[in-house]
């Protein structure tokens, strides 16, 4: 991902993952004020600690965190504890050679309502102390997968693709490695935030995907005539809720 705030960083390259944010604010604010347990949290937690995965150095991550506080302070005074409206610390987590000083010189505001760290590592292990998270926010992070399978570059296996990473056209043995490995990511990824997150925390992830029964080489076609599509389920022994936004590709566009 490029740093800095040149023509070709991800500051100045990210205005569609911008608008697809955008276009799920109100379903991830209703999904807030619908899941998140800040009954059982008001009661222990100061501060609510909330964690962006996968941030990168732009302001997409600034507007997420923010929105979401600002549902959360709403929610608490809706729920009539004004008076126990916590501080906030805002973790940004990328990995190690995210360029984490843009995003606090640059898109960070200078004036900010809450506490800021980066946690640099890798969102496919353990990252955060036990029980530590009550938010979890991922955007458009969950698709990179933590390694290219071992398959795909062995060049005696029926998943090599000579070389190349391009695969809507390849074999299925290509396309299964591809998601055998996303499977054994996702795995380990829900496996660590499960540890992470305090019971009555929430989780939002929201990442594109394609639809059953849409082939891969029609991805670019199908996905403009698709809804947004949520599903809400349980996520571990630590997490309340998990929430998954699924953008078909080409929804935002
Ligand atoms: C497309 S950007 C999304 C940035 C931001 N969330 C947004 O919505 O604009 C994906 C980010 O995920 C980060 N990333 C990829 N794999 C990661 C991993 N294993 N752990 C942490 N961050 C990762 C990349 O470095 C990149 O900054």
């Amino acid at each position: 991902m490029n740093g800095g705030n040149g023509t070709y960083s991800y500051s100045k390259n990210s205005s569609i993952q911008r608008e697809a944010s955008i276009i799920v604010e109100a379903l991830i604010n209703e999904v807030i004020a619908e899941k998140l347990d800040i009954e059982n949290i008001s009661s222990t937690s100061n501060p609510i600690r909330i964690a962006d995965l996968g941030c990168a150095s732009g302001t997409n991550t600034i507007f997420a965190t923010q929105n979401i506080i600002e549902v959360v302070e709403k929610l608490y005074r809706s729920k009539g504890f004004e008076s126990k409206i916590p501080e906030f610390q805002v973790l940004f987590n990328d990995l190690p050679t995210n360029d984490f000083n843009t995003l606090f010189t640059s898109s960070l505001p200078s004036e900010n309502n809450y506490f800021v760290a980066a946690v640099p590592g890798s969102f496919h292990g353990r990252l955060f102390p036990e029980a530590s998270l009550h938010i979890v926010h991922c955007s458009f992070g969950l698709h990179w997968l933590s390694k290219v399978p071992e398959e795909i570059l062995n060049k005696d296996s029926p998943a090599w693709n000579k070389g190349k990473i391009y695969y809507t056209s390849a074999s299925d043995e290509v396309a299964n490695a591809y998601a055998s490995q996303f499977d054994r990511d996702v795995d380990n990824f829900l496996n660590a935030r499960a540890m992470e997150m305090v019971s009555g925390g929430l989780m939002l992830l929201l990442t594109t995907a394609a639809a059953d029964g849409v082939s891969r080489s029609e991805m670019s076609q199908a996905a403009a005539v698709m809804p947004v599509d949520t599903m809400a389920s349980g996520a571990g022994a630590g997490a309340g809720a998990a929430v998954v936004v699924v953008l078909p590709f080409g929804t935002w566009t």
